[in-house]
Parts: C-alpha cells; structure tokens; sequence
C-alpha cells in the first residue's frame, strides 16, 4: 500500500488534474475530498469525475449545517465585513473543509492533504495555515504552486490521461461559491476600471419588482425564524439568497487587498450575508449599550482580518468569539426588511429587551426626561475645553 494524501476537490479542472498528478508524479494514493458548503452542484457527478482522475477513495461531506452554524453564525455575530465591504465568504469555508481534510486525512490513515490553490490568493493561507494549526505533523503539499500549468496545459494533461473535464467552453472567471456568498475574479474584471459584464452575476438577477416586505427574526444573534416560519440558520441563509437575489440585491464590486501583498478586483453576489447582517447590526442598535456596541465594532474589524488571513483557529480569534458570543445575550428581536428593485432596507425593529425607551426619547408630552439634569452635565462635559479655550487657546 502506498502513501496516502487526502486532496480537497472541487471537480474543477485543476483539482481533477490533480488527482492524477499527485499520483503520477508524486507516486501517491489519492483520497479526494468533496465538502458540501452550499456551493450547489451534483455531488454524484463529482464522485463520479474524482474516481475517473485516478482516485482511490471519494469522500462526499455534507457541511452546510456546520458551516453556517459554527462559521457563518460567529461571522453575522460580528457583522463582519473585511474592509467594510466584504462578508468573508470563502475565507468562511476554508477553515471548515481544512478541518475536513485533517479529519479525512486521520480516517485514511494519509500523511499529507493538497489543495488546488495558487501561489498568488488568500486561500492557500487559509488552508495550510489552518491544517497546520489543526495537525502540525500533516505534509501539505500545493500541486498548482509546483507544476507551472499553464490553463492549456492542464487541458493537455487532462486529455493525455483521459481525465473527464467539462466540454462546455468555461468562462475566463474564477469563482468561489457557497452559502454565504458567490466571489468572481479574472477576466475584463482584472481591469478595475471596467464594470464587471452581466454574465458574471447568477445570484443577484432582478427578478422582482413588486415591492415586499420581509420579517427576520434573531434570539441572542442567530437568525431563528422568516415570516414568523422558524427554520434552521443554513436554511433561512439559502432563502434570503433567493429572495433578496431576485430583487438584484447583494452586489459588491471592490478592490481588496490580500494577505500575499496584491491588491485584486472582486466582484461579490452576498444577498443572504448582506440582508442578514444589515438586519442583524440594525437589531443590535436596539439592544446593545452604547459602549459595548462602540467596542464591539472594533473588535470586529480585528476578527474580519484574522479570518481573512488564514487565522480562523487562532486564540485571538477564539478569544474575539468568545467575547462576540457574550454580546448576543441580548440581541433577541425582530427586524422588518422592505425589498425593491435593487435594494433592501430597514423598515423597523422590535425587541421584548429592548433599550430604546419611548419616555426618553419623546418630544410629545409622555417624555419623562430629566430636563434640568443636562444643563450640568453639558457644563461639565465641556469643562476641560472651556478652561483650554480660556486659557491655552487665547493666548495663541
Ligand atoms: N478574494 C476573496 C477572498 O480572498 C475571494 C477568493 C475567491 N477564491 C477563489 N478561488 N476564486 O476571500
């Protein structure tokens, strides 16, 4: 028997290349390890395509639950965009399919994992940093890193080992897809000046135009329940898809820069990750105290890189978890999205704990402010500027 390596596989043409390569060139009994994170596609067809490229064994992981549950879910908790804009969609699904391969890797006894990333992206971090943060004594070997294929070349290669491929000609774009988003890169988009063509979008087309409202409701930060239908995390993700995508929202079109140094065009379809976060951040501005909403958000910006950068199973980020699970206690309400033609906003939100007291906010005739309190506060709250301006400034 020989040596075994359990390889992440797509069913795209590198990873179908290889599989064979890895056992050609580098003389290894090739596992390949398919992860279901709401990317779409048949999983059969896939197996199917791994046990043609030469594998030895196929394993077929449904993660989606998983992945939403204890990777998405900490991610909407933080309302984590990277750079303000991006909801980490594929640095999400990194850690949980190197978790995969190092789970993988133990059941076939295998004593390296491969992935089909570049030298030049983000994901290959993600990937070895978190399999050697998972199981140090794992070889990882990057098969697209080493052979210097060009795209024709792997055709090539796959045509002279009878490697299934798909016949149709693919489009020139490079794309990342699961449940919490859809990333394009490569083609015209390289040029950050050009918009990004029509047919690069799937999950955002408008489809709807007849305006609808939508119901969202969150216990302690998880999305629990749409339209008063309580449904599983994943579940209510796959629908706002649906639902937000067909009115054309959920476009993002942005320039990033990688851990590697490069900055890169990217086009993003979010509409579930964008709906639910704008819902999820507006509930909290009901219940969250202003010092711990203040913090929170910059703590925010701290977990954003860390996943980004590979970091998932970091103590920091562990630590940031911690800290944003603690925040959720309160984070229990409803929010009433309203959907257009590209768009979708806050209408309103409730909440049984909510901070926004009515007598304190009013100006009608119930508000039961303390009116005469605020003249001294305001006094002493501009005290030290005031004696600066009496003091210091004149004398300028
Ligand atoms: N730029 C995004 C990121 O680094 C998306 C990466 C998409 N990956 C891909 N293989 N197309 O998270």
């Amino acid at each position: 028997m020989g040596k075994r390596i359990v390889l992440a596989y797509s069913g795209g043409l590198d990873t179908s290349v290889a599989v064979k390569w890895l056992a050609v060139e580098m003389g290894y009994d090739v596992v390949a390890m398919a992860v279901d994170v709401g990317q779409g596609g048949d999983f059969e067809v896939i197996r199917e395509r791994a046990l043609a490229a030469g594998a030895i064994g196929v394993e077929v992981i449904d993660a989606k639950d998983e992945f939403a549950n204890d990777y998405v879910l900490p991610a909407l908790f933080a309302n984590a965009l990277y750079e303000d804009r991006y909801p980490l969609v594929s640095s999400l699904s990194r850690p949980v399919i190197a978790d995969h391969l190092v789970k993988t890797a133990k059941k076939y006894d295998a004593v390296s994992v491969a992935h089909g990333c570049t030298g030049k992206g983000n994901d290959q971090v993600r990937f070895e940093v978190g399999v050697r943060a998972l199981d140090p004594d794992l070889d990882i070997v990057a098969p697209v890193r080493v052979w210097g294929f060009s795209r024709a070349d792997s055709i090539e290669y796959a045509k002279r080992y009878s490697i299934p491929i798909l016949a149709s000609k693919e489009k020139p774009y490079s794309i990342d897809q699961n449940l919490w988003g859809r990333a394009i890169e490569c083609g015209e988009m390289e040029d950050p000046w050009a918009a990004p063509p029509n047919d690069v979008y799937e999950m955002t087309v408008i489809k709807n135009y007849e305006p609808q409202e939508l119901v969202i409701e969150f216990v302690q930060g998880v999305p629990v329940a749409l339209d008063g239908e309580q449904k599983s995390a994943a579940n209510i993700i796959a629908i706002l898809n649906d639902r937000l995508g067909s009115y054309g929202f959920g476009r993002i079109d942005m320039v990033e820069n990688r851990r590697v140094g490069i900055k890169s065009r990217e086009v993003y379809e979010a509409p579930g990750a964008l709906g639910l976060i704008l819902a999820h951040s507006d509930l909290e501005t009901i219940t969250l105290e202003r010092d711990l909403a203040h913090e929170k958000a910059r703590l925010a910006s701290r977990f954003c890189e860390l996943t980004y950068d590979g970091l998932w199973f970091s103590p920091l980020r562990e630590a940031l978890s911690e800290f944003m699970n603690y925040t959720q206690r309160y984070v229990t309400g409803e929010v009433r999205l309203g959907l257009e033609p590209n768009r979708a906003f806050v209408k309103g939100r409730r909440s049984p704990v909510s901070l926004y007291d009515y007598e304190l906010a009013t100006y009608e005739k119930e508000d039961a402010f303390r009116h005469s309190d605020a003249e001294g506060f305001v006094r002493l709250w501009g005290l030290g500027v005031e004696t600066w301006a009496r003091t210091q400034k004149r004398s300028k």
